[in-house]
């Protein structure tokens, strides 16, 4: 891709769907899907990273994921675990710091403590910063807000006067982030499906047919060409 030529996104988001389509046409149970799609991850993390996106958010794990069959869920904790192991050196040589935003509550103590384990070794890293969004769910998270701001009212910290959209965003996962610019969505699907609700309001959405396992640099130079032909206009003329 000419780089040069084309405008880069500050903040992408990344909604990874279509593992369980990609592994059940093949003939394969769902979870190889995800072992797939990991290995996706882990490369297109590091091509985002050097065409010069400043943060990466990445949809692994909502909320609702939960419902879906014990032995899925066990398999997608597993592929986790393998994976955070793994990070903990991965994405050194890039410089990139990982953070995890969602409800860590919702994992094994042992998950628990790799997700520490790798904020920890990567904090001081000053490449892009990569999301990664585990037991994620915006509602969820706007709930958590809602909390945070009505103690800080019960507290006297805070004028009910003074609450704005800031006070709002500053008490979400991505406080002090730019809002995405781009959200990427693979599988075929047209819906954010619980991602990023407060902070997509502007965001430019590209869906692409291609199945997670299958997405490749190019498919994301691809969305990078598009977003350059949208004309956003924030509601302005
Ligand atoms: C996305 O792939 C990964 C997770 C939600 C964990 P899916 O597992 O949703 O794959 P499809 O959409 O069923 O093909
Ligand atoms: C969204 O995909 C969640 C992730 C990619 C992690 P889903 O497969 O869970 O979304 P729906 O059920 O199609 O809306
Ligand atoms: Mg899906």
């Amino acid at each position: 891709m000419e780089k040069n030529k084309l405008y880069i996104p500050e903040h992408v988001g990344i909604i990874m769907d279509g593992n369980g389509r990609w592994a059940k046409k093949r003939g394969m149970p769902r979870y190889v899907g995800h072992t797939y799609g990991a290995q996706t991850f882990r490369k297109i993390t590091r091509y985002i990273s050097k065409c010069g996106v400043k943060i990466l958010t990445l949809y692994a794990f909502s909320t609702e994921n939960w419902k879906r069959p014990p032995e899925e869920v066990d398999a997608i904790m597993k592929i986790f675990d393998q994976y955070l192991v793994d990070a903990l050196t991965d994405f050194r040589d890039d410089d990139i710091k990982v953070v995890f935003i969602g409800d860590k509550s919702g994992f094994s103590p042992r998950l628990r403590k790799l997700i520490e384990e790798n904020e920890e070794v990567a904090k001081d890293r000053k490449g892009m910063l990569l999301n990664i969004a585990m037991n994620y769910g915006s509602r969820d998270e706007i709930v958590r807000a809602v909390k945070m701001i009505s103690q800080d009212v019960l507290d006297k910290k805070l004028d009910v006067n003074d609450i704005n959209e800031d006070t709002i965003a500053s008490r979400l996962y991505t406080s002090g982030q730019h809002d995405p610019d781009l959200i990427i969505r693979t599988g075929g699907e047209h819906r954010l499906s619980n991602f990023l609700l407060y902070q997509s309001a502007y965001s430019e959405f590209y869906s692409t047919e291609t199945l997670w396992p299958d997405f490749k640099n190019e498919d994301f130079d691809k969305a990078i060409i598009e977003f350059n032909k949208r004309n956003r206009r924030f509601g302005g003329v």
